[in-house]
């Protein structure tokens, strides 16, 4: 018997990254898994490579009609949805003086309300069939506290972890569970942006912020996508029940450090 085995999950932002290995564990685990994304032409291809429980789905989570469509596509392919992580977000830096009104907008658009809709719009689901479900955010390190060059996108985590509290605290009545992870520095093509911003804004050589995160990590190394996978598993499966609206650090220890 495997930990997911007949449930259905809806990932956003699954085409790549931490969305898609979340995907992968959760195929592993005997879970059908919808992968939504902007990206539908990579979802297309990395969900016909992963098999037939998984189904690339077309998402804009900016979208109140793209996120309303995406869980009636997922509901029509499995009938139900038991499981969704709202993964989707996108990285913004600058120094305060040079941050703009439209990259604030983006971000939150995004990061904060995209999360916030696609958990309304699955819960209505959830709390309509009456059999509970889990929610999972990804929140991050950048969450826990600010920093000098990513205010806009650290406050959009803070707000995520907020509202994984509120919706956590309003929605276990139906026994759905709200919970997210905060992870620190994982490697991946948002980071390779992430890198390009701080060889901006700090003057250093492509690579040199990658490196020196690493090393700053108390494990030793920066995450990869896979670190992250169990405690997805795990938030997600009967063993978190009594698991309300909190914030899991899965860091390697940067947080603590
Ligand atoms: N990588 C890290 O170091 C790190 C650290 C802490 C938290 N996180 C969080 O983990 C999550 C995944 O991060 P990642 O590194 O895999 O990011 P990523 O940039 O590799 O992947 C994000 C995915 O979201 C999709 N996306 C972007 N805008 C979208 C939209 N409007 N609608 C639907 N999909 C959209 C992208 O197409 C992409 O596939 C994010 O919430 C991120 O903030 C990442």
């Amino acid at each position: 018997m495997k930990r997911l085995d007949g449930k259905t999950a809806l990932i956003t932002g699954a085409a790549r990254g931490i969305g898609l290995a979340f995907a992968e564990a959760y195929l592993r685990e005997g879970a059908r898994v919808a992968l939504a994304d902007i990206d539908i032409a990579r979802a297309r291809t990395e969900a016909t490579r992963l098999g037939p429980d998984a189904f690339a789905v077309e998402m804009d989570v900016t979208r109140q009609d793209s996120i309303d469509g995406a869980v009636c596509a997922t509901l029509t392919q499995f009938g139900q949805i038991d499981i969704l992580i709202n993964n989707a977000a996108i990285f913004t830096a600058a120094p305060i003086a040079e941050i703009t009104r439209h990259d604030y907008d983006r971000c939150f658009e995004i990061n904060v309300a995209g999360a916030l809709f696609t958990m309304q719009a699955v819960a209505r689901h959830m709390i309509e069939r009456g059999g509970g479900g889990k929610i999972i955010n990804m929140a991050s390190q950048a969450g826990r506290r600010g920093e000098a060059l990513v205010a806009v996108y650290c406050a959009s985590k803070a707000a995520i972890i907020s509202l994984t509290q509120s919706a956590g605290l309003n929605l276990i009545q139906h026994g759905i569970n709200v919970n997210a992870i905060a992870p620190g520095v994982v490697d991946g093509e948002h980071w390779d942006g992430v890198d390009a911003f701080f060889a901006k804004y700090e003057n250093k050589a492509p690579g040199q912020k990658k490196r020196e995160v690493g090393a700053a990590v108390p494990f030793g190394r920066m995450g990869v996508a896979q670190d992250l996978t169990g405690m997805a598993v795990f938030l997600a499966s009967s063993e978190a029940d009594y698991i309300v609206a909190q914030t899991y650090n899965v860091d390697g220890g940067q947080w603590m450090s």
